[in-house]
């Protein structure tokens, strides 16, 4: 009886001892995928913060979510379109201005926001 219990004992602490070196194989990096899913998962927290930023900041007077004018002219596919309402390009970088140096009826966000949450709203602009 001793003796069985003993043998199960050291079944079950080799099972463990062989699953632990399992895992340890899985968490080592896999080369270029691991790399490429550790970016797409960057990639994912940025937009999520960038979508509370907007929710914060600027979903009260531009909408995310239909073309309606709301204040402000609607971000819903900014990017697809193009051309901002002057006829400018739509980039990474005219975005920006817009969020620093506001414009019309638009406040500036020099002193608000900082680079990093500029970097995250515009991730989030992106997928509107
Ligand atoms: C108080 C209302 C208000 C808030 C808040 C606001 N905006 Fe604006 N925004 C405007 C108005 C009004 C314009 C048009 C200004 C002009 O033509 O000079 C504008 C223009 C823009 C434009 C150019 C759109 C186009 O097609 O010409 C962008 C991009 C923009 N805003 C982004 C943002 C972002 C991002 C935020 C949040 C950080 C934000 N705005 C917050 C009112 C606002």
């Amino acid at each position: 009886m001793v003796q069985r219990f003993q043998i199960n004992l050291l079944a079950v602490t080799l099972t463990a001892v062989f699953s632990t070196l399992a895992i340890a194989q899985e968490k080592v990096p896999a080369g270029k995928n691991a790399n490429a899913d550790s970016q797409r998962a960057g990639e994912q927290a940025a937009i999520t913060r960038g979508s509370i930023v907007y929710g914060h900041r600027c979903e009260i007077c531009h909408s995310s979510e239909s073309d309606a004018q709301k204040y402000g002219s609607s971000m819903k596919g900014i990017y697809k379109r193009g051309k901002f309402a002057d006829g400018s390009k739509v980039n990474d970088a005219s975005i920006e201005k817009w969020i620093v140096n506001g414009g019309k009826g638009m406040p500036s966000y020099k002193e608000v926001l900082n680079s990093g949450q500029i970097r995250d709203l515009i991730a989030y602009i992106k997928t509107l």
